[in-house]
């Protein structure tokens, strides 16, 4: 029986998407000989081939498919099959107008594009059922399939008549009566109050500010229409044949109306997308974000099924390329390995990239990929090949996991409801928050877990809860039992401010958190853009300030000048053993490194290797008493790093340091302790 290398473990997944339908036989035959030369042993197919495999309604064309996955098979290579529903053919919108989605405008939008559908649609979702069905029955036992890739980033929300009738029954299952409905919207503001289930509609356009609750439940509900429509494919796919585990690639964004936590426990591998938009090291702190963020979902996941480990799969990244700001920056040399171990290292069991082969033609012509247009003689095949051969040395690094005691909030419901427009300022964005904390983490070396919350919080000794804005009544209980277990919070500005419908807690701001931080907020004072506050201790706070009542608490650091001149800005309150720290402003990056590191030291948290120098990351691997440290080097010069051990990319007998080459990586195996 052969192995599934997305399953077994016994080598890292190595590969991207595969679009051989764009393509002439012979290419296909030259892209295996060229797969197999850098290492390639998984590719996602089929993604984007609906209308190539029906190309008229319910007339199958797949002998070019099987063809394809006999070659793949021939030549070692597994499939991650994906199902086609991400890009109706064209046939679909003239034989389904009423399944194409419409905006917040009421702008029905066309197809020409992809993801022209309402996932709300029956004709839509009855179609995608039968070509995911028609895959699962021909391919379901082929012996390339390694795993179904359903869809492709499932994203999209619609506001057509059968979106409307969905998210009538979503409330109406949701709530059970108006009265409940009408008091967690708070409909007597703007003479809201609801009486009839046919008075609900999703939120369109308005003349002004809509109900924050609205919006909120909006996005819940598409977060749970999508992943209906994943999981009745998952459900005919594994029916199939229960051997071949199911998935569907996460793309990353709080305009995204997918709890990916949520869905973590209805997929049996998480897999994410992630480009990074950042061009200086900005890129490497989203890829070390991103890859944590994976690991809490897939560690969600594990707990809430009560099986699995934390282990998850990137799916989708970008072999030479960085998209900022409306142009495409080329990853300089070493980049893409060390963007690609920034992920395994935090607990990928591969690197999968968008994708092989750069396309002659259609809308991502000039995306990057493995085989350019240039052709293989190129750096980027090159450097992808290398990357093939290193990961074929690592493999052993991955049986280890990675071990923190520092957990970092993140929570979909506190994104989507601090979007709405009615806040005191544009600032407020959980996901800036929650990436300005790990930043700061992931500048002094600490390692942390990012958690939704109520997940178990075990050898968690610091737990950070940046702009948690929405707290449910089990929210607060949960970060209360950690306190009293005597472990230790940071809390940041514009937590648990709102209840699980974004009603406002009374009382004083941060409502949910005041009495564990021995603080009451009277006023925000949000800054205007550029502005700062110096902070008495050095550094500056920005974005945001607040009036800081201590109630319990003590001062830590103060504003300096400006209409809060003397008050405290930052205060730590003494909970037996732990301390609860309350932070009402952004610190500037210095500041809140130099915090963080701080705060992880008093609650007895070391960074993962105190010795690299400054542009080195490490992150360390465990499996019982053995360990593995990965360290990349983000600088342009070789870095020597106080270590023993055998290094796994060279073989080098490591007995005092190791010297990392610029822009390189190492991965070693450490002594047994
Ligand atoms: C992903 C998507 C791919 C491709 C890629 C380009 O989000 O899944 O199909 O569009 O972006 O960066």
């Amino acid at each position: 029986m052969s192995t599934n290398p997305v399953w077994d473990g016994e080598r890292l997944c190595y590969g991207g998407d595969w679009n051989p339908e764009q393509w002439p036989a012979e290419v296909w035959r030259e892209d295996v000989t060229l797969m197999r030369r850098a290492g390639v042993n998984l590719v996602t197919v089929g993604v984007f081939a609906w209308s190539r495999l029906e190309p008229t309604p319910g007339r199958h064309t797949a002998d070019w498919l099987d063809r394809v996955l006999d070659l793949l098979h021939d030549n070692g290579i597994r499939a991650a099959l994906a199902t086609p529903t991400a890009a109706p053919p064209p046939w679909f919108t003239l034989a389904h107008p009423d399944a194409l989605p419409v905006t917040a405008d009421g702008v029905r939008l066309h197809h020409g594009s992809r993801d022209t559908y309402c996932a709300a649609a029956p004709a839509y979702r009855a179609a995608a059922r039968d070509i995911a069905g028609f895959l699962a029955d021909r391919y379901a036992h082929h012996p390339a399939l390694a795993l179904w890739h359903v869809h492709n980033e499932y994203g999209t929300s619609c506001h057509c008549p059968h979106a409307d009738a969905a998210f009538r029954r979503w409330l109406a299952d949701r709530y059970g009566d108006f009265d409940a409905l009408n008091a967690a919207w708070v409909t007597s503001f703007w003479s809201q109050h609801y009486s009839d289930w046919a008075q609900l509609a999703t939120p369109r356009a308005t003349q002004y500010l809509s109900n924050p609750g609205q919006l909120l439940d909006f996005r819940r509900f598409w977060s749970d229409t999508l992943l209906a429509a994943y999981t009745e494919q998952r459900d005919l796919l594994r029916a199939a044949n229960p051997a071949v585990p199911v998935t569907t690639n996460y793309v990353l964004g709080d305009w995204v109306p997918v709890d990916h936590a949520r869905w973590a426990s209805e997929v049996d591998l998480v897999a994410i997308d992630h480009y990074p938009s950042a061009v200086d090291g900005g890129a490497e702190e989203q890829t070390a974000l991103a890859a944590d963020l994976a690991r809490g979902w897939a560690r969600h996941g594990a707990y809430r099924r009560g099986a699995g480990d934390d282990s998850w799969l990137l799916m989708e990244s970008a072999p030479n390329q960085i998209h900022t700001a409306g142009r495409m920056h080329t990853k300089e040399p070493g980049r893409l390995a060390r963007h690609s171990l920034g992920h395994v290292a935090r607990g990928s069991r591969g690197v999968m990239f968008f994708q092989w082969r750069a396309p002659a033609g259609g809308a991502e012509r000039f995306h990057s990929a493995v085989v350019p247009h240039a052709g293989p003689d190129s750096r980027v095949f090159r450097e992808a090949a290398q990357l093939g051969d290193l990961l074929g040395r690592i493999t052993e690094a991955t049986a280890g996991r990675v071990a923190a005691a520092v957990a970092l909030g993140w929570d979909a419901a506190s994104a989507w409801a601090l979007r709405h427009p009615g806040m005191p300022s544009r600032a407020p964005d959980h996901h800036a928050e929650v990436a300005a904390a790990h930043r700061a983490l992931w500048r002094a070396g600490v390692a942390c877990d990012l958690v939704p919350p109520g997940d178990p919080l075990d050898g968690h000794r610091l737990l950070v809860l940046p702009a948690l804005y929405l707290a449910a009544d089990a929210t607060v209980d949960w970060v209360r039992r950690h306190v009293d277990a005597g472990g230790h919070l940071l809390v940041t500005w514009l937590s648990g401010v709102a209840d699980e419908h974004a009603r406002i807690r009374l009382g004083g701001y941060p409502g949910a958190f005041r009495d564990l931080l021995g603080v009451r907020v009277e006023e925000f004072h949000p800054l205007a853009d550029g502005d700062r506050v110096a902070l008495t201790g050095g550094g500056y706070g920005e974005l945001w300030t607040e009036t800081v009542h201590l109630a319990g608490a003590e001062p830590v650091a103060g504003y300096r000048g400006g209409v809060l001149d003397g008050r405290p800005a930052i205060t730590r309150h003494r909970r037996g053993d732990a301390l609860a720290w309350y932070v009402s402003t952004r610190p500037d990056d210095g500041t809140y490194q130099r915090l963080l590191a701080g705060a992880a030291r008093d609650a007895g948290v070391a960074p993962v290797c105190p010795a690299v120098p400054p542009g080195v990351e490490a992150v360390r691997r465990h499996d019982g008493d053995r360990s593995w440290l990965f360290l990349l080097n983000h600088t342009d010069r070789p870095q020597r790093v106080p270590a023993t051990g055998t290094e796994l990319v060279t073989g080098e007998q490591v007995d005092e340091a190791l010297t990392v080459p610029a822009g390189g990586v190492a991965v070693l195996r450490e002594p047994p302790r």
